[in-house]
């Protein structure tokens, strides 16, 4: 197959937002305890983080971490997890059907998000919780001290405030599964209010309503207007999540679903843009895409293991959905990057759910060793490479149908240009199943004239496209040089392997 691209230096999109390479670490499954947290584990510190996750962290490049969930978040009382540890209280938590012995709190994580490098951004409780705890919790977390809140956090150990920019004005609300799910009306007024109270505490925060659990959800769209009816003043971003899978074998739709990706943003936009209008405000609404990645729900559905959990006794971090991601999911989840950078002007935040063991690209055994999953990989090289200005990209060439997504271009691809570095970074995922990708990449106005590095991540020496990588083989898919790739007469051309994801910097 043939596919033609066309970049011109000028023809920029927005900055590269750093936050676009976010994560998760919810108090789910194996994330926090046995993830980036297990005291006595050999390469854990006196902190009780694990070394070997958290190296693993910041070779993937991680920039902001979403904290604490998540359904979890729903149910939780943040108070819980500040003090002695010995004096904290065990808690069911019905989200996840497990036991929550509060271990690990917001001193833990902030602690452990300086050792990573990461932004932390923290998700408030409006399930079972109001305006009252998310302002005390800004107090606590933020103002520098001479108050009962700030002052309780420098007797913890805090002396200086965790100065926390990002929060979520909870989470997923919209969903019938949520502990206190709400109808927009209802979530709207609370988020407006709830908003407007912690930038009383401190002005500087930054707030993310919360949308649409799922673009498939009958209250789409509706939800949105309503709920940015009421809180567009007081609120900076709204959230979207989506999580998607190869259903029944149908390989071609789950490759395309990137093209879903895509109109969600759009319908989000489109509908964040409606209420700007009729408000005549000057203000748009910044989209924060804080939960998105590949989940297989019909393998290991979360619903069908609270089944079987039910039936258990109540367990600390029993293994919650622990997929493990092959050739063909690391591709998608290069083309769901590509679509996120490429709306990078509106999609300011994102987060890949989750960072560590549950549906994630970091996975830890217990006592054991720590390694990336195929997944892990499109996700560091981005992070790495992409910076400056997005840059749009046209694009002609092959074609391919699908069941589910309509018709995509076989090469998926997005461009990012650094001028200070004299750097262009292409980012693709040639997703036809059978044939090489022949690609051409007109250069407009550019400097750079080498290809520097071009890496490839494909379908390994005696695998297939199930290839994953495992604790026994747990570099099976990596990235391997790529090796046709380089420029002549202002133009790049490479050959991209069947079902592969590839980069190639040029400088
Ligand atoms: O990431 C797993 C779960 O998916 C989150 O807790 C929830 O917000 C979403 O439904």
């Amino acid at each position: 197959t043939n596919a033609r691209l066309t970049v011109d230096r000028d023809f920029v999109v927005g900055p590269v937002p750093r936050r676009l390479f976010g994560s998760f670490v919810e108090h789910m499954g194996r994330c926090v305890y046995t993830g980036i947290y297990e005291p006595g584990h050999p390469t854990a510190d006196e902190h009780g983080y694990r070394g070997d996750v958290l190296a693993l962290t910041r070779e993937m490049g991680v920039s902001i971490v979403r904290y604490p969930g998540g359904n979890f978040v729903s149910g939780y009382h943040w108070e819980d997890g500040i003090g002695p540890v010995d004096e904290r209280p065990r808690r069911i938590d019905g989200a996840w059907h497990t036991i929550e012995t509060n271990a690990f709190g917001l001193h833990e994580f902030a602690g452990w998000a300086k050792e990573a490098g990461v932004e932390v951004m923290e998700a408030i409780n409006l399930g079972t919780r109001g305006l009252e705890e998310a302002r005390a919790l800004v107090e606590y977390a933020n103002h520098p001290g001479g108050t009962a809140w700030s002052d309780l956090r420098i007797k913890n150990g805090a002396k200086d405030p965790f100065g926390i920019k990002v929060w979520n004005l909870g989470n997923e609300l919209d969903g019938p599964w949520q502990i206190g799910h709400k109808t927009a009306d209802e979530y709207g007024r609370l988020a407006n209010e709830t908003a407007k109270a912690m930038k009383l505490v401190d002005p500087s925060i930054e707030l993310v309503a919360v949308g649409s659990s799922g673009r498939k959800m009958p209250t789409f769209g509706e939800w949105e207007h309503t709920v940015l009816s009421h809180a567009y003043d007081e609120v900076d971003y709204i959230s979207l999540h989506a999580y998607y899978q190869e259903h029944d074998g149908d390989a071609l739709s789950f490759l395309a679903c990137a093209n879903d990706m895509d109109s969600f943003i759009e319908s989000v936009i489109a509908t964040a843009d409606a209420v700007k209008a009729k408000r005549h405000s000057n203000k748009s609404i910044q989209l924060s895409f804080d939960e998105w990645n590949v989940w297989y729900q019909q393998r290991g559905d979360a619903g069908d293991q609270l089944h079987v959990l039910e039936k258990q006794q109540w367990r600390e971090h029993p293994r919650l959905i622990e997929d493990e991601y092959n050739v063909t999911d690391a591709v998608v989840v290069g083309t769901l990057l590509n679509s996120l950078l490429r709306h990078g002007d509106r999609v300011t935040i994102a987060n890949q759910a989750q960072l560590v063991n549950v549906i994630a690209p970091i996975r830890s055994e217990e006592g054991g060793p720590a390694w990336r999953q195929t997944i892990f990989w499109p996700f560091a090289r981005m992070a790495e490479l992409a910076s400056g200005n997005i840059l749009r990209v046209a694009s002609s060439g092959d074609r391919f149908e699908t069941a589910q997504y309509g018709d995509a271009a076989v090469v998926d691809a997005s461009v990012t240009y650094d001028a200070e570095r004299g750097r262009v970074a292409v980012f693709l995922a040639n997703r036809g199943l059978d044939e090489d990708a022949d690609l051409t990449v007109a250069l407009r106005g550019f400097t750079a004239s080498e290809v520097t590095r071009a890496e490839v991540l494909a379908i390994p020496d005696g695998g297939d496209r199930f290839t994953a990588n495992t604790e026994d083989r747990q570099d099976a898919v990596g990235l391997v040089k790529l090796e046709h790739a380089a420029i002549a007469d202002g133009e790049l051309r490479a050959t991209l392997p069947p079902l592969s994801w590839a980069v190639i910097e040029i400088a």
